[in-house]
């Protein structure tokens, strides 16, 4: 699949950490233990780190795993002495390094996944007892507020985009959690969920916009509306960006690694 752009990252960084959901985000950190080493699945620019670091004891250690060079070399700035840039591919589930792990976790990744992808890693998250912490899968829900009468097929097509193959095979996208639950259940896992939405208001609408033209892009190239439709949709999003909401649904997810099978 193609890069995600730093850029981009680092524009939804804030509204990231401050959707994440506390309840589970508190637990997370009591079941990292004292001395805890992350694993961080497709970890970008370093953003979970950042979000979850200043709350771990200090004795900790992190492994951070990316296919995409450019991105692990900026989430080597500020990480934690020791910490380890791990260029590989997480379709390799076998090669994934959790050796040693008290903690894996995701941010952002779990709607790129197939179902295929994740019932094979849910069954090595098993085996090896290990907790996970995933936040932030998006979970098909948008409003925007003003809406607009287009504001349905944007969504659709966003979630039908989402479902495309992003190097994993078909993705689960909107159906992540769902999925995830019933994978992890079936391996004797206890799962929690809370929901982690973004709350997007005017001092946010720089990425009201890049996220909304992201929804008329999956539009316009589905055939779902025209371009002209596109662009009248996406100026009347900029006009009520500074005004407006948007509301975007993501979940959290913590799996409790004593009840694993
Ligand atoms: C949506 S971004 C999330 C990045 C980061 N976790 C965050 O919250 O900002 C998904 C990340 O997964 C990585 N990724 C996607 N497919 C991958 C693969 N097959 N192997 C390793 N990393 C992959 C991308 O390079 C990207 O950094």
């Amino acid at each position: 699949m193609s890069g995600f752009d730093p850029g981009w990252l680092a524009l939804r960084e804030p509204a990231d950490h401050a959707a994440r959901a506390p309840s589970l985000f508190a637990e997370t950190v009591a079941a990292a233990g004292d001395r805890p080493t992350v694993v961080d699945l497709g970890c970008g620019t370093g953003s979970n780190l950042r979000a979850l670091a200043p709350r771990l004891p200090p004795a900790q250690r992190w492994r951070l795993v990316d296919h995409d060079p450019a991105l692990l070399a900026l989430a080597a700035a500020g990480a934690p002495e020791g910490t380890e840039r791990i260029a590989a591919d997480l379709r390799d589930i076998d090669a994934l390094p959790l050796d040693g792990a008290t903690l894996v976790t995701a941010a952002a990744l779990f709607d790129l996944v197939s179902a295929a992808w994740f019932d094979r890693f849910a069954k090595r998250l098993a085996a090896a007892r290990l907790p996970l912490y995933a936040v932030l899968t998006y979970d098909g829900n948008t409003t925007w507020t003003p809406a607009h009468p287009l504001d349905p097929v944007m969504i659709r097509a966003l979630n039908d985009h989402q479902r495309t193959d992003k190097g994993f095979g078909p993705a689960l996208g909107p159906d992540a959690t769902v999925h995830m639950r019933q994978s992890l259940e079936s391996y004797g896992c206890e799962v929690r969920t809370a929901d982690s939405p973004w709350t997007l208001t005017g001092a946010d609408a720089a990425l009201v916009m890049a996220t909304s033209a992201g929804y008329a892009r999956s539009a316009v190239e589905l055939g779902a509306v025209s371009v002209a439709e596109a662009e009248a949709w996406l100026a009347f999003r900029r006009a009520t960006a500074v005004s407006g909401e948007m509301l975007v649904g993501h979940t959290d997810l913590l799996v409790f690694p004593g009840h694993c099978c």
